[in-house]
Parts: structure tokens; C-alpha cells; sequence
């Protein structure tokens, strides 16, 4: 199978696939590879936080021209994998000199699975592009088409905690991975002091008290297809509830628009995870993280949103409460400012690239040291 995700979370998610017991797992572009039967796909789906997609291939052929491309769809015995009363959808991916379109190579395909239907039985499922009981993705990539069958349905990342959003929520996937880069052990507090609608802190609430990324999702495309097995479903569900754990330290988070602390809590508080996160409207000059040792993962604003004068006024403000408030602490930022770091004033311990969408970022890391101002200071 191959689960999808974002450029720079591959190895990530490489993991998150052998922790829930996936076999010869293979990190390519923006995807990782692995071996598994349907349980591992259900687990995949519920359980991968850095996975945007889970695809069971169906069939693999060559094509370099129309004709090819809709025998080698024909071939498949569509019927096998759906009824008549399903509803279907195709998505492309072409990266191919033979095929110029995407649109034209779903239609082709969709085109080979109505005449299919057609020959066969006379009749035929339709298209849904909305909500679909069955989605379908072709590749092609050269002359090489991949045709698989989407278990996920809608993107992983529509985890199904959140009502309301900000201006630039940042995409869950993504602030779990961070999360997972940044190899917090849930043995100690963590901070969002940029929160905005809360999607880190809901990501961090998530992997501290192990629930799954999918626990809140209404459904999954698996559930749709013939072979659903709901026995082994219900299982994987109920053995996550059973897993839950309780997390000892804090989950706080501050932002300094009220506004975005009120969209905040009503996401917190419809995913009933309000016990396990503290909000407050702050400046982060102002908010002082509990003592100790912690972790502070946050995303401020984009810089090309801002005048190159204000980046550089806010990451200087942002270096300098990190060294006032934050010593104990790991500070993990994300820009898509590649320079922005330089006006932080301190020096980064690692710097990661990760995308955001298309936008490239850095992550960084800063560990704050007493006297990290004295001696760690690049500035
Ligand atoms: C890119 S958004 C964060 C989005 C967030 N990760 C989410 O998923 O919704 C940046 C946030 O920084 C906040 N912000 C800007 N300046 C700030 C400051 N000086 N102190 C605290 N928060 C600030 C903004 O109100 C905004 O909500």
C-alpha cells in the first residue's frame, strides 16, 4: 500500500507504519511504502497522524497512449470492488510526457468502469465526486499507471475535532508532525504561545493522552467497501479506548487575539479536551511558561503576510522572552520565512525543512539554557 503525506514527514510516518506493525516499509517522495493486509490498512488510517491518505493498489500496467491506458482500466473486475448502487470518484496524479491532462485521464478511466458496468450488467454506478462510496486514484507516472482504491475517503487531515478555524490554521498533519519531530516524550508541559485556532495543541492533546488522529472522524472509505470486515474495526476502536492514558504535565496555549482563544476553546471544548488544555489571551512578551523543563512548538504569523520590518521586529521579540521565560525549555518555531530565524538571535540546534501545502519552511529548534542570552547568543 502507500500512504501519502507532506515532503519532509516521510521518515516520520515511516515509523508511525512499523509502530502499528506494518511490514517492508520503503520511504519515497511525499509517501511511504509498506506491506500490510486490511487490519494494518484500518490501523494505517486511524492511527497515522503524518498520513494524508492510505491507497491499496489494484493494478499496476503500462500506457503511453488512450487506447492503452482505458484497455488496462477494462481489465479490472470492477464489479469485485463495487455494486451498481455504489457511487464513484477518481482522482489523478499524472506526471507522464504520454498523457498531458489529469482530467482527461479520470475521464478515461471513468469511461473504462461505466462500460465495464455496462457490458456486464447493463447498467452502471454513478459518479459522486462529492461522497463518493468508492474513491479511486489513478497515477500515472511515465508510461507506468498505478490504479488503487482510496481507503481513506476525505484527506486524513480532516480529523473532525475542529468547528471553527483562524486566518491560517496550520494543517493538522503537519503540526503532528512537528510534534513527532520534535520527540516530546509527554514527560514534560507544552506550550503553543501563537496558538490561533488551537491545532497544535489539539495535535499535542491527541499523542499525549494516546488517542488516535481518527477517533473523531465521522468515517473512513474502507467502511464502504464490499470487503469491510466491522468485527476487526470495532476492535481497533475499542483496543484504542482501552489504550488511552492519562498525561501528567500541562497543555497550555496563548494568543494574543481574544478572537482566535474564543475559536480555541470552542474546538477544544467540542473535542472534550478541555480538562487537558489551559487557553489565555496574551501577548507572547507577556505570558510566562510553568517552570521547569517543557516544550514550546508554535507557528507565528506568515512572513509574507507581514512587512519584512515586523518579522523582524517579532522574531526579535520572540528570541528575546524565550531567553527571559523559557529557560528549561525546547522552543520549536516553523516559518515560511527562510531568513526570519536570524532576527530570533539565538542558534539553532537543528533546522528541519518540512512543507506547509506548497510553502516551504523551516523548523527549528532553540533549547533554552539559563545563560542561554550570554553564551548561545548569535546575534
Ligand atoms: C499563523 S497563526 C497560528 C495558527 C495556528 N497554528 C492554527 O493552527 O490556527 C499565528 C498566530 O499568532 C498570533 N500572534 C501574532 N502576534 C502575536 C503576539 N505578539 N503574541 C501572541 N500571539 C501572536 C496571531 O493572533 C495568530 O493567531
Amino acid at each position: 500500500m502507500i500512504a501519502k503525506t507532506f515532503a519532509g514527514l516521510e521518515d516520520v510516518l515511516a515509523e508511525e507504519l512499523r509502530n502499528i506493525g506494518c511490514e517492508n516499509i520503503k520511504p519515497l517522495r511525499r509517501a511511504v511504502e509498506f506491506h500490510g493486509d486490511n487490519i494494518a490498512m484500518y490501523k494505517a488510517n486511524y492511527w497515522c497522524r503524518t498520513a494524508l491518505r492510505i491507497l491499496k493498489p489494484v493494478k499496476l500496467f503500462n500506457a503511453v497512449n488512450e487506447e492503452e491506458l482505458y484497455k488496462g482500466v477494462s481489465e479490472i473486475e470492477w464489479w469485485t470492488l463495487m455494486d451498481i448502487e455504489d457511487t464513484f470518484a477518481i482522482d489523478s496524479v499524472v506526471n507522464s510526457s504520454y498523457f498531458n491532462h489529469s482530467k482527461f485521464v479520470a475521464l478515461k478511466t471513468k469511461d473504462a468502469i461505466a462500460d465495464c458496468f455496462r457490458k456486464k450488467f447493463d447498467k452502471r454506478p454513478s459518479v459522486d465526486t462529492e461522497n463518493p462510496s468508492v474513491r479511486i486514484n489513478i497515477r500515472v507516472f511515465n508510461d507506468e499507471v498505478t490504479v488503487s482504491l482510496d481507503s481513506s475517503g476525505t484527506s486524513l487531515h480532516r480529523r473532525g475535532y475542529r468547528i471553527e478555524t483562524g486566518l491560517a490554521p496550520i494543517n493538522e498533519v503537519l503540526a503532528a508532525g512537528m510534534i513527532l519531530l520534535s520527540d516530546w516524550k509527554r514527560d514534560c508541559h507544552f506550550v503553543d504561545p501563537m496558538c490561533g485556532s488551537g491545532t497544535i495543541l489539539m495535535e499535542a492533546a491527541l499523542i499525549a493522552n494516546k488517542i488516535p488522529p481518527g477517533f473523531y472522524r465521522q468515517s473512513f472509505g474502507f467502511e464502504k467497501w464490499k470487503d469491510f470486515d466491522a468485527e476487526a474495526w470495532e476492535k481497533i476502536k475499542d483496543d484504542a479506548i482501552a489504550g488511552q492514558q492519562e498525561f501528567e504535565h500541562k497543555i497550555i496555549g496563548s494568543d494574543i487575539s481574544g478572537k482566535m482563544i474564543s475559536i480555541s476553546r470552542n474546538n477544544i471544548r467540542n473535542a472534550r479536551m478541555h480538562k487537558d488544555i489551559d487557553l489565555q489571551a496574551s501577548n507572547i512578551t507577556d505570558y510566562i511558561p510553568p517552570a521547569g523543563k517543557g516544550i514550546m512548538i508554535t507557528n507565528p504569523p506568515y512572513g509574507e503576510r507581514m512587512k519584512v520590518e515586523d518579522v523582524k521586529s517579532l522574531y526579535k521579540k520572540i528570541g528575546d522572552t524565550l531567553k527571559k521565560n523559557y529557560a528549561g525549555y525546547d522552543a520549536w518555531i516553523i516559518s515560511s520565512d527562510l531568513e526570519a530565524h536570524k532576527f530570533v538571535g539565538l542558534r539553532p540546534s537543528r533546522k528541519i525543512k518540512v512543507f506547509n501545502g506548497p510553502l516551504e519552511c523551516r523548523f527549528l529548534k532553540f533549547s533554552i539554557y539559563e545563560g542561554s542570552k550570554k553564551f548561545r547568543n548569535n546575534a
